[in-house]
């Protein structure tokens, strides 16, 4: 069974829907760590509560994201995990970390990338009066928010949305599409663009 641990930096959100589906027994994945920047998030709560360990870190405590990066590497290995799973971690993965997991790091972001990439998509999406946007499923390059895209759902805007209600429908939409995907690559290996293939 694959190790995974889920980066996270607020609310954790998804890293619960992941916690769901993973005592539901719908997700074969064993959630060896949380990974979390921020130590009032409550992701780890939702962590504490589940019995996952968790490694909570301040990035102004060490020099470099070169030196954070180390010591989150260490954990990994301490705890053998073979995946990461980005979930709200709002921090860009620096050279240390990709290298070590080339490949094994997947990302959720909440718009259709390329658009509205980086912090505040859903603002992004408001302030540009898109008709459209939705969630993205990637891997995740040196790049922000760039890697090559595993899926991607839409989301149409009404014309008096606001802010919590394309959050609330994006974040519907993570919650099961986030599973589903985890799922789909941990029992058929490297997926890569599942929207196309399914369209076919
Ligand atoms: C999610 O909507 C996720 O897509 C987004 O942060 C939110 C975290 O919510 N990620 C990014 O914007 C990454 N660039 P959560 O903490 O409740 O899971």
């Amino acid at each position: 069974m694959k190790k995974i641990a889920v980066f996270a930096s607020g609310n954790g959100s998804n890293f619960q829907a992941i916690i769901d589906v993973v005592q539901s027994g719908e997700l074969s994945a064993d959630i060896s760590l949380l990974v979390c920047d921020k130590p009032d998030a409550y992701a780890v709560e939702r962590a504490n509560t589940a019995k996952i360990p968790s490694f909570v870190f301040q990035a102004k405590e060490y020099g470099s994201k070169e030196a954070f990066e180390q010591a989150i590497l260490a954990e990994l290995k301490r705890f053998d995990v073979d995946f990461i799973v980005l979930a709200g971690y709002m921090r860009l993965i620096g050279p240390t970390l990709l290298s070590a997991y080339q490949g094994r790091i997947v990302n959720i972001h909440p718009s259709l990338l390329p658009a509205f990439p980086g912090k505040d998509a859903i603002g992004q999406a408001l302030a540009a009066k898109a008709d459209w946007s939705g969630v993205t499923i990637h891997y995740v390059d040196e790049g922000m928010d760039t890697g090559p895209i595993i899926i991607q759902e839409r989301v149409r805007l009404d014309e008096n949305e606001t802010r919590d209600s394309l959050q609330s429908k994006i974040q519907k939409i993570e919650h099961k599409l986030y599973p589903e995907i985890l799922q789909m690559l941990f029992t058929q290996g490297d997926v890569i663009n599942v929207t196309k293939a399914r369209a076919n």
